[in-house]
């Protein structure tokens, strides 16, 4: 069975077909599939979803206190951070960079304010050299991608920012950007659908076989990373505060509440997994 939904950067073509248990679901419309496949010339690029990377999730902050709180969650992947984040911290901004890499342990991207080529692979170039999980945030416009294309030719990755419409995503994939970031939230606030623009940049650089990966970025709600999630988006990078909403619902509070309760109303149950625990821990030290 294809899947035309499929938009992931792991599908690389190696596969005839893409397999997908979840295209059991109800509901599931494969003539749109199939038109979908034809329309984007996925056929190519099809692949075994089974073996689909799961999409990273990133904080989009300046602010060191955000990241060490939600990188101890343990979902976090990587950071993004932009000028106008930084410019909220107090602080020099190069240890700001570093503790987050330090914290996150993978990419941060931090964005040079250049405005000419030179001055920006100059900066690009001492970016990155504040740690090594540095990614360099380059602004799109003819300069960015000339600048993203010498930083990508000395080895450095760079994440191409303020992409709103999949001709810039495709040029900024041309440049050989690393990760190409495509705003939601800006897009909404002048009434136009992030996610039809979201879906049409995965679709276009998909289809065109780039390799750059999607960062779906200016989230202003959940709903922004479940579209990215859907849409194949490799990572969404999202403020704390949208990230703290995803943890949230109702049905788990209550649920919980009634597990405790249930749990309580047994006290020789509460006795019995305290000495179970206790007995594990006097055997192995940990
Ligand atoms: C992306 O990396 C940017 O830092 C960010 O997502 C911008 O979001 P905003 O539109 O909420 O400022």
């Amino acid at each position: 069975m294809l899947n035309a939904n499929c938009k992931r950067l792991p599908c690389k073509g190696e596969n005839a077909a893409c397999l997908q248990g979840s295209l059991d679901t109800p509901g599931y419309d494969g003539n749109r599939v199939l038109a979908a496949i034809a329309a984007l010339g996925r056929a190519r690029a099809a692949c075994a979803c089974s073996n689909l990377a799961p999409i990273r999730l990133f904080i989009d902050t300046g602010s060191v206190a955000e990241v060490e709180e939600i990188a101890s969650w343990g979902i976090l992947s990587g950071a993004t951070t932009n000028p106008s984040l930084l410019a909220k911290e107090d602080g020099d901004p190069g240890e700001i960079v570093q503790r987050i890499c330090e914290l996150v342990r993978g990419p941060v991207s931090a964005e040079v304010v250049s405005q000419d080529v030179e001055s920006m692979v100059n900066e690009g170039r001492a970016l990155r050299e504040l740690h090594q999980h540095v990614t360099v945030k380059v602004p799109f416009n003819k300069e960015g991608l000339a600048a993203t294309k010498a930083l990508i030719d000395d080895g450095i990755p760079v994440n191409m920012t303020l992409v709103f419409s999949p001709n810039q995503a495709l040029l900024a994939a041309a440049s050989g950007a690393t990760y190409v970031s495509c705003f939601m939230g800006r897009l909404d606030d002048i009434s136009i659908d992030s996610a039809v623009v979201l879906e049409e940049i995965a679709d276009t650089l998909r289809a065109g076989g780039m390799t750059s990966e999607i960062i779906a970025a200016s989230i202003r709600h959940p709903e922004h990373v479940v579209t990215a999630a859907r849409l194949g988006c490799e990572i969404a990078t999202a403020p704390a505060k949208v990230l703290e909403q995803m943890l949230n619902h109702p049905l788990t509070e209550a649920g919980a509440e009634k597990f405790r309760a249930d749990w309580e109303s047994r006290p020789e149950f509460g006795e019995w997994l305290r000495g179970l625990t206790e007995k594990r821990l006097a055997a192995t030290g940990s």
